[in-house]
Parts: structure tokens; C-alpha cells; sequence
């Protein structure tokens, strides 16, 4: 399944508007298909980060996809302006909800992406019924403790997204923190097919070879090039 990469903007300083609208334009460029947006609201975790202003203002300046993620206490009383604005993808945690059904199917009936997020120290099975349930579109699967751009990749997290593709053929599995070029290979072949990263592209000396890496389409035209001599 073809593989994509939602651009986080968690590793720049995002609240200055030309350093914002140059980040797009260099996913843009770069060869992202997503925007990631990693809403913060200093409960859920302890940092506050932008909220539904940034990611209209962004919105009006890119025709990607908008990925919502959403890392706040109480999703259901934000759900409705993310709704609004039009993102393509709008994912919560697990871990903030008594309930996940109610949301899920409130996203869903907005033709909307319904995303459930869990983090490291979630096992995958809490979520298997609801992921079998087909009320879930994607699963967002944490490679670290959310709240943070630029951490290791916790290992484990592989293995969750194998199982969570054990479970259902039928979701896009996001994975979300600590992914590289270097263990995306392992990333895309136990089952992810939209990887979210920040440090790995933004830091790079070269994004759109970064991207390209992560998406695996290098590995992609090497194949194709070498059956092409044949
Ligand atoms: C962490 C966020 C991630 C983060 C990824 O709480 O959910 O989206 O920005 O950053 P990197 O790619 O640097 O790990
Ligand atoms: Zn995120």
C-alpha cells in the first residue's frame, strides 16, 4: 500500500508565521502528503501547543491533508471546532476517554478520518474490539511518550504496529514519534502506511531525500530501475 508522511511542525518554532509558511512550502515541496498537527493542551500533557487558529491559518496557505492530533483531556469538547475548519484526519487518545465510540462515530459522520491514538504504555489489545469494530479509520500508534519532538524511538512500538495490522487490514496505521530514515524500512513493512515525522525532515540537510526515504520510494525506483535492465 502506498505509503505516506504527515509533516509535524513540533521541532521549529512554529509561532513565528514566516518559519510556519516556509515549514509548509518546504512539505510541500519535499513530497509530504499530510500536515500533522499535535494540539497540546498542558493537561494530557504537561505543554501547551496551538490550537484551532494555527491550523486554520496553515489550512488557507496549503492544499495538503490536515492530520489533527489530538493530545488533550477531553477531546469531546474540542472535537467540534477541528471538525469545522475541515481536517481530513482527526485522531484522540485512547487514554482520554471513557468512552471512544460516541467520538468516533461523530468523525466519522462528518466524513471525516476517525483516528484513535494510543501511547507507549497502552498494549495494543485494549484497542482490538474497536479497531475490529470498523469504527476506526486510522490508528495512531506513539513511537514515544507524547509531548515532544526529537525523542527515541521506543522499540515496542513496532511490534504494537504489527499487531494492530494483525487485527484489521482495513485501517491506515499512523506511527508517530521518533521515526527516521533508518528504522522507517521496519516501520513500513510490519504495517505502517502514514508515518509522522518532524526532527527527521526538518533537520535533515536534505528533506525531500529524507521524505523520500521515509515514504521508502528510493528503495521503490532502485527496484524498478534494476528489473528495468533486465
Ligand atoms: C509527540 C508528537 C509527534 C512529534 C514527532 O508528542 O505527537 O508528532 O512531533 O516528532 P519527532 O518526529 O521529532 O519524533
Ligand atoms: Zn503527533
Amino acid at each position: 500500500m502506498f505509503k505516506r508522511v504527515s509533516a509535524s511542525f513540533l521541532c521549529i518554532d512554529y509561532e513565528n508565521k514566516d518559519i510556519l509558511l516556509q515549514a509548509v512550502k518546504d512539505a510541500e515541496k519535499a513530497g509530504c502528503n499530510f500536515i500533522h498537527f499535535d494540539v497540546m493542551d498542558g493537561v494530557f500533557v504537561p505543554r501547551k501547543t496551538f490550537d484551532e487558529k494555527l491550523v486554520n491559518f496553515v489550512k488557507e496557505n496549503t492544499s495538503l491533508m490536515l492530520d489533527v492530533h489530538l493530545m488533550v483531556a477531553n477531546p469531546e469538547k474540542v472535537i467540534d471546532k477541528y471538525i469545522e475548519l475541515g481536517a481530513d484526519i482527526i485522531s484522540f487518545h485512547y487514554e482520554a476517554v471513557k468512552d471512544a465510540e460516541p467520538l468516533l462515530k461523530k468523525i466519522k459522520s462528518k466524513n471525516i478520518l476517525a483516528g484513535i491514538a494510543i501511547s507507549p504504555k497502552t498494549p495494543a489489545y485494549k484497542i482490538r474490539e474497536i479497531v475490529r469494530s470498523g469504527l476506526v479509520d486510522v490508528v495512531l500508534v506513539m513511537g514515544v511518550e507524547p509531548g515532544a519532538a526529537g525523542q527515541s524511538f521506543i522499540p515496542g512500538s513496532a511490534e504494537k504496529v504489527a499487531e494492530i495490522h494483525d487485527y484489521s487490514r482495513n485501517v491506515y496505521i499512523e506511527i508517530d514519534g521518533g521515526v527516521n530514515v533508518k528504522n522507517a524500512a521496519l516501520l513500513r513493512k510490519v504495517g505502517a502506511n502514514i508515518l509522522v515525522s518532524s526532527s527527521a525532515i526538518y533537520n535533515a540537510k536534505n528533506m525531500k531525500k529524507a521524505v523520500s526515504q521515509i515514504k521508502g520510494n528510493d528503495y521503490a525506483s532502485r527496484l524498478a530501475k534494476f528489473f528495468s535492465k533486465k
